[in-house]
C-alpha cells in the first residue's frame, strides 16, 4: 500500500543573504496510513519545515515528497493549493482563524474552497463538526470571544471540512494548559481512530503514551525514529 506520507532525500536549504542554510539534511521516511507520529526536537531542529514541506506550503530544495497518494514536486501553486484543501487537514499553535468571520464561516471556509460539500450543506456541516468538538455553541461567535481551548476546538472542526485522510498539526497545544491540552490530544486520537493519519509536532512528554511513533529530529536529521509499545500491540 502506498504510504500516506513518503519522503525521500529530501533537502530543504533556506537562502539567508550571503550563507545558505540547510534545515533538512537528507531525510527519508514513510509514514503509513493510520499511523499517529510525534515529531519532536529541540528549537531549530526542523520540524515545523518538515510539516511544511508534507502540507505543500513549502517545497523542497530537492528530493521527493508524496502526500495522501500525491507527488508534490510538480504542482504549480495553485495545484498545490487545491490539493491541500482536498487532502490535508492543518492545525496550528496560534489557531489562525480568521478574525472577521464567526467561527462557523471559518469551518466553511474550505469548503467553499475545495467545493466538494454542496453549498446548501455547507453550515449544517460546519455545525456538526463544531459540535463534535464541543463546540457548536460558539457557532456564531467571533473567534475573539472564544477561549484559547475552544479556538483549538473550532480549528480542528475547520481541518475536518473536506473530510481529509491526513491531519499535520504544528503544536497544536504549545498555547493551551495542560488540561486543555490533554482533551486536544484526545480529539486527535478520535481522529486516528477513525483511520485518519496524524503527524504532530509538539514538545509534550506525555504524548508517548497516545501515538504510534516518535520521530526526533537534530539539526535537520532524523536522530530516532521508535514505535512505542502502543503500536506493537
Ligand atoms: N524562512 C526561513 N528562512 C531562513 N531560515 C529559516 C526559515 N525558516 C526556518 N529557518 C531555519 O531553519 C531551522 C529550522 O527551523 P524550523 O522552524 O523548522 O524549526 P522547529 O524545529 O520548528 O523549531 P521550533 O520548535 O522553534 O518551532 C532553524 O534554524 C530556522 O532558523
Ligand atoms: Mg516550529
Amino acid at each position: 500500500m502506498e504510504p500516506a506520507i513518503y519522503i525521500d532525500q529530501v533537502v530543504k536549504t533556506y537562502r539567508t543573504g550571503a550563507e545558505d542554510f540547510t534545515a533538512l539534511d537528507r531525510i527519508s521516511l514513510d509514514i503509513a496510513e493510520g499511523e499517529f507520529v510525534a515529531i519532536m526536537g529541540r528549537s531549530g531542529s526542523g520540524k515545523t519545515t518538515l510539516l511544511n514541506l508534507m502540507a505543500g506550503i513549502d517545497r523542497a530544495t530537492s528530493g521527493t515528497v508524496r502526500a495522501a497518494g500525491t507527488d508534490l514536486g510538480p504542482l504549480s501553486e495553485s495545484g498545490l493549493a487545491a490539493w491541500r484543501a482536498d487532502r490535508i487537514g492543518l492545525v496550528f499553535q496560534f489557531f489562525q482563524l480568521l478574525p472577521t468571520l464567526t467561527v462557523a464561516e471559518n469551518v466553511m471556509l474550505p469548503m467553499d474552497f475545495a467545493r466538494t460539500v454542496p453549498t446548501a450543506r455547507r453550515r449544517e456541516r460546519a455545525v456538526g463538526l463544531l459540535d463534535r468538538m464541543g463546540v457548536a455553541d460558539q457557532a456564531d461567535k467571533l473567534p475573539s470571544a472564544l477561549s484559547g481551548g475552544q479556538q483549538q476546538r473550532a480549528a480542528i472542526a475547520r481541518a475536518l471540512a473536506n473530510d481529509p485522510p491526513v491531519i499535520l498539526a504544528d503544536e497544536p497545544t504549545g498555547n493551551l494548559d495542560s488540561q486543555t491540552a490533554g482533551a486536544v490530544l484526545e480529539l486527535f486520537t478520535a481522529l486516528n481512530a477513525e483511520g485518519r493519519t496524524i503527524v504532530v509536532v509538539t514538545h509534550e512528554r506525555d504524548i508517548r503514551s497516545i501515538v504510534s511513533r516518535e520521530i526526533a529530529l537534530r539539526d535537520g536529521r532524523v536522530l530516532a525514529d521508535d514505535r512505542t509499545p502502543e503500536a506493537a500491540s
